[in-house]
C-alpha cells in the first residue's frame, strides 16, 4: 500500500472538509440491532468507513471469582481491533490503547445501567472493530449501548457518543481518519440524553477555553441526533409494522394466544357451560 499523504488542506476555501462535509455534519451512520445469533444482545454500526460489531452476554456468573462485586454487576468491556482493521497490520496482542478504550467505554456506559440489580454477576460487552477510519471509541459506545438494550439489560437510557475536533483551526464534528491524524486534536464525548450529563469527556491536543465551550454544545447536539438514530434502530428491530394493505386486526397473534390457552387449560375448560 502506498504511504498516505497529508491532504493539502483539511478545510477548503468554501469552508468544507476533506470529504465535503460541513463542519457540524456527521458521517452517514447505519445502526443495526440483533446482528449476532449467539450473543444475548448485539448491534453493528457503520459510521463513514468505520465498522464495528458489539455483542453482549449476561448477566451471568463471573469468572474469575475474585473480580466479583457484592453490590452490583461487573461491567466487563473488551474493545479489540481486527488485525485487518487498520492500514498497518494490527498485532493481535491487546495493546495499551485497546485496554484504555475498553476502560473508557465501560465508564461511559456504566451510569446508564442498573448494575445494582445484578450483584455478583458479570455483563460482558465484546466490541470488535472490523474497519477503523477514525472515531472508533465513540462508534463503539453507540453500538454497545444498543447491544445492551437488545440483551434486555435494564437501562436508564441509551448512550450516544461523538468526537468534536479541530481541523485547520476550525471545530468539526465526527472526525474522519485524516482529520484525526492531521488535525490539531479531538474531544470525544458521550451523554445521557435525558439529563445532558456527560459520561465520557476526553481531550487529545490543545484547545482554548473558548474552543472547548463551543465544542461541548456542538458534541451534545450531535449526540442528541445519534440518540434518535439509536431509538429508530431499536424500533426497527422490535416493532412489527403491518405490511402495505395488511389490516392490523388480521394479525394472527391473538389466535396464537387462544391456542396457548387451549394447551394450558385443556379444551374442556374452554367449552361453554351446557346447562
Ligand atoms: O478511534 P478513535 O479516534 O476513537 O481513537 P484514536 O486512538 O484517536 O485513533 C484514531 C484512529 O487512528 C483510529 O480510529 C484508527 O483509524 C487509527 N488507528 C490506526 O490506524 N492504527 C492503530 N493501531 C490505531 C488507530
Amino acid at each position: 500500500m502506498s504511504p498516505e499523504k497529508r491532504p493539502d488542506f483539511l478545510i477548503s476555501a468554501e469552508g468544507l472538509r476533506v470529504d465535503g462535509r460541513r463542519p457540524d455534519e456527521l458521517r452517514p451512520i447505519e445502526l443495526k440491532v440483533g446482528v449476532l445469533k449467539q450473543a444475548d444482545g448485539s448491534a453493528s454500526i457503520r459510521q463513514g468507513k468505520t465498522y464495528i460489531i458489539a455483542g453482549v452476554y449476561g448477566p451471568r456468573e463471573l469468572h474469575p471469582r475474585h473480580l466479583t462485586l457484592n453490590d452490583r454487576a461487573y461491567l466487563r468491556v473488551v474493545y479489540r481491533m481486527a488485525t485487518f482493521s487498520v492500514p498497518d497490520r494490527k498485532r493481535p496482542a491487546p495493546s495499551r490503547r485497546e485496554k484504555e478504550i475498553s476502560m473508557v467505554v465501560a465508564n461511559a456506559l456504566a451510569p446508564s445501567i442498573f448494575l445494582e440489580e445484578f450483584p455478583k454477576a458479570v455483563i460482558d460487552v465484546f466490541i470488535q472493530v472490523i474497519q477503523a477510519d477514525g472515531g472508533t471509541r465513540c462508534a463503539a459506545i453507540n453500538a454497545a449501548s444498543l447491544a445492551l438494550a437488545d440483551a434486555g439489560i435494564p437501562m436508564r437510557s441509551l448512550i450516544p457518543a461523538v468526537a468534536v475536533g479541530k481541523a485547520d483551526g476550525k471545530l468539526v464534528v465526527d472526525l474522519g481518519d485524516e482529520e484525526d491524524k492531521y488535525g490539531q486534536g479531538d474531544v470525544p464525548m458521550a451523554i445521557i440524553p435525558q439529563t445532558g450529563d456527560l459520561t465520557l469527556l476526553q481531550q487529545d491536543g490543545s484547545f482554548t477555553r473558548e474552543e472547548l465551550m463551543e465544542a461541548i454544545p456542538m458534541g451534545i447536539s450531535a449526540c442528541n441526533y445519534i440518540h434518535e438514530l439509536q431509538k429508530e434502530a431499536l424500533k426497527r428491530a422490535y416493532v412489527r409494522r403491518p405490511e402495505d394493505g395488511e389490516d392490523d386486526e388480521d394479525d394472527d397473534s391473538y389466535d396464537d394466544y387462544e391456542d396457548d390457552l387451549e394447551t394450558d387449560l385443556g379444551e374442556a375448560d374452554l367449552m361453554e357451560d351446557e346447562d
